[in-house]
């Protein structure tokens, strides 16, 4: 299996030949049938070990896998074969929905950034709970976060019944809940981020969550996820409701609105959210800030541009417990994973 993951960078030129989605959807596909052979199976027992237990979750290593590259959860055990310490799927809304008119995902190949616009394309939560629930990584130990977001057409004054909605659906299958409050591409979503409407948010989710937990028996950690564009105030006002209303965890961050690193390049005025390695300094800079108020009861995970093993380390060296990847494998291919945990497991880490 290793060979298969040398061998991305001649896979990447055909892909990198066609439309950014077309080729997202053909890897998903190839990848699974790669699964379905028992291939990727043979590499499990290889699969990188440094445990970490963080929210009370023990994860083989603390190098996951970001949200939206597989919305649906269709391909959570084919993606378990790359190495993972834990998967997070969605963003999935209440209702199904179309998303943006493609094309809306770009490369920025000589910056290593893609810009998207997707804007929660899914098929929504029934369709969603029922692929998590036939997927058999949890089962086998792997943990599962479920990120959860709000429909484009339901006004911004009810989100908050859309996240319960979620929350209700998911709760029972996940590891623990994201709660998608930054994604540039969904109207107004960013505006749940204020200090009031997000008082009022975590407010709602809290009670929730409480009910859920003695209906199930079990308490499910809860985060938040949260743009890189936040200015100080911004982000002191999150690390001050987050605590308060029990929150677990911080997300750090999503893609940025940001185009001065790709400033002259094809796409830069394309509209929608720029991932890659122009978000890496703008999330340590939040992660830094962050942890200078929270105490370690509250976990940060650290994600954006992470496209080496240094750049992962940099993550938990200002804050983060724990870090995530997703244009960095579009780039890198699957040995990024492993780089990464190599990378935190050296002594000088
Ligand atoms: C994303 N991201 C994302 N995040 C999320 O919470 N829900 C989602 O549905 C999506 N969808 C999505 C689609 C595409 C095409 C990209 C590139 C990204 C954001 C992602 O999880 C991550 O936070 C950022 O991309 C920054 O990390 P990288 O990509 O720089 O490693």
């Amino acid at each position: 299996m290793p060979f298969l993951f040398q061998a991305y960078p001649l896979a990447r030129a055909a892909l990198f030949s066609m439309d950014a989605e077309r080729a997202h959807e053909l890897t998903l596909s190839m990848l699974r049938r790669t699964h379905d052979c028992g291939v990727t199976r043979a590499l499990l027992t290889r699969r990188p070990a440094l445990p970490r237990t963080v929210m009370g979750l023990h994860l083989r290593n603390p190098v996951g896998l970001a949200a939206g590259l597989d919305k649906n959860g269709a391909y959570i055990d084919a993606l378990s074969g790359l190495g993972f310490g834990f998967i997070e799927v969605g963003t999935v809304t209440p209702r199904a929905q179309p998303g943006n008119p493609k094309p809306r995902m770009f490369r920025l190949p000589r910056a290593r950034c893609l810009i998207n616009r997707m804007g929660f394309n899914n098929d929504g939560l029934d369709a969603f709970i029922a692929n998590v629930r036939r997927s058999r990584w949890r089962a086998e130990g792997g943990i599962l976060g479920l990120n959860i977001g709000k429909n484009a057409d339901t006004p911004i004054e009810r989100a908050i019944d859309d996240y319960l909605m979620g929350l209700d659906g998911v709760y029972p299958h996940a590891d623990y809940v994201t709660v998608n409050i930054s994604s540039p591409n969904t109207r107004n979503l960013r505006s749940l981020q204020s200090h009031d409407a997000l008082d009022a948010l975590l407010g709602a989710l809290r009670e929730r969550r409480e009910a859920l937990a003695d209906q199930h028996g079990r308490r499910t950690p809860l985060v938040i996820k949260i743009a890189p564009d936040l200015d100080e105030a911004g982000i002191d006002a999150i690390a001050e409701l987050v605590p308060r209303h029990g929150i677990d965890g911080i997300i750090a961050t999503n893609t940025t609105l940001a185009r001065e690193a790709v400033r002259g390049l094809p796409y830069e005025d394309e509209a929608g959210g720029l991932s890659g390695p122009p978000v890496h300094a703008l999330s340590l800079t939040v992660i830094r800030r962050l942890r200078e108020h929270l105490g370690r009861e509250t976990a940060i995970i650290g994600v954006g541009g992470i496209e080496s093993g240094r750049q992962a380390v940099e993550k938990m060296q200002a804050g983060a417990d724990a870090v995530q990847l997703y244009t960095g494998l579009i780039y890198r291919g699957p040995e990024l994973v492993n780089e990464c945990v190599q990378a935190l497991a050296a002594p000088t880490a």
